[in-house]
């Protein structure tokens, strides 16, 4: 092999030769994966997985500066919620961003192995997040074309989402009930417009020809479809989890409540 980057006998060349072997043997078949590939691999691992709970709540630490402590999200959908959500659900959409096969900018360093950990801390903190309860106060739409959203989302997402929105553990087929409207339109036309690479292409098939009209009203409509009643934490529910912790304010929260006074000044020296 002939190449300026790698003069014959010397180290470099060396190395050279050494990287072209390594790499068709070591490397190859991990390039050759695509990032669905590698998803689908990591989702079929921890899927086997027995989960532990408690270590999910330590693992949950780090998520819960954006998604919250309850794992609420924010109401303006800025971040979704997460608590209640299936179980496989989690899973999948961990190994999706993780794989880049769903591109989340803002949340993807820490899904990495070296924050988040390896496929036992998503099989636990997945476990933890699915049995918390849901937010009772999500973000809803307008509430002005109900009508249209029921017959919409009858006809077009009964089949795979179920008629109360709670999607389908065998199939990580999402809960979508009960999410915050903002946040269930970001994905709709993420979708929609092929922006969300792990979306279902039947889904996409099913919701191209869509007015914005009938848009607004089945994910108005879906937002409002209440998960069952025991599935539901109280109205401003705090996580005991996380006792103490300190709320950051957060894009459609309501402000924090005014703290202790500040601590009178000490006495100025003479
Ligand atoms: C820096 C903020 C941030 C952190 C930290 C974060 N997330 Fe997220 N997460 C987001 C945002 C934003 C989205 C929605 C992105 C979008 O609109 O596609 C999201 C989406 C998700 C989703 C997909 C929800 C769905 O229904 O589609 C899951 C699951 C999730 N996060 C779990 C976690 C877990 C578990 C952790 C901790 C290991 C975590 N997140 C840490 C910001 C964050
Ligand atoms: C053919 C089955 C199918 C149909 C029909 C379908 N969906 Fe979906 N939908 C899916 C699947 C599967 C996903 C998850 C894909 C993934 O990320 O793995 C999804 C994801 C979603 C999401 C994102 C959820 C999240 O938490 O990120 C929303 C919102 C959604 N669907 C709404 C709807 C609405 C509203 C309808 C009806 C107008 C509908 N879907 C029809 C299969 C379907």
């Amino acid at each position: 092999m002939k190449t300026r980057f790698a003069p014959k006998g010397t180290w470099p060349g060396l190395a050279w030769a050494g990287l072209c072997l390594w790499l068709p043997l070591g490397m190859g078949p991990a390039l050759a994966s695509s990032p669905a590939e590698i998803a689908h691999a990591e989702y079929e691992e921890v899927m086997a997985l027995t989960p532990d709970i408690d270590n999910g709540r330590k693992v949950y630490i780090t998520c819960a500066v954006c998604h919250r402590p309850e794992g609420w999200g924010t109401p303006d959908g800025t971040y979704p919620q997460i608590a209640g959500q299936l179980r496989s659900v989690i899973i999948k959409q961990l190994a999706d961003i993780r794989a880049r096969n769903r591109d989340n900018p803002l949340m993807y360093p820490f899904s990495l192995p070296r924050i988040l950990g390896g496929p036992q801390n998503v099989a636990d903190v997945a476990a933890y997040l699915a049995q918390l309860p849901m937010n009772p106060q999500n973000g809803v739409g307008p509430g002005t074309d109900l009508e249209l959203g029921a017959r919409v989302y009858k006809e077009n997402c009964v089949k795979c989402h179920g008629d109360q929105g709670l999607g389908d553990e065998q199939e990580h087929l999402p809960a979508i009930a009960g999410q915050h409207f903002n946040y269930l339109v970001r994905q709709f036309q993420a979708i929609r417009d092929g922006r969300r690479k792990n979306s279902d292409p039947k889904m996409v098939e099913q919701i191209k020809g869509f007015s914005p009209r009938e848009e607004l009203a089945v994910l108005d409509f879906t937002s409002r479809l209440r998960p069952p009643a025991e599935r539901l934490g109280p109205p401003g529910w705090r996580n005991p989890d996380f006792q103490g912790y300190v709320y950051p304010p957060a894009p459609g929260m309501p402000p924090p409540e005014p703290g202790p006074a500040a601590p009178p000044a000490p006495p100025a020296r003479p």
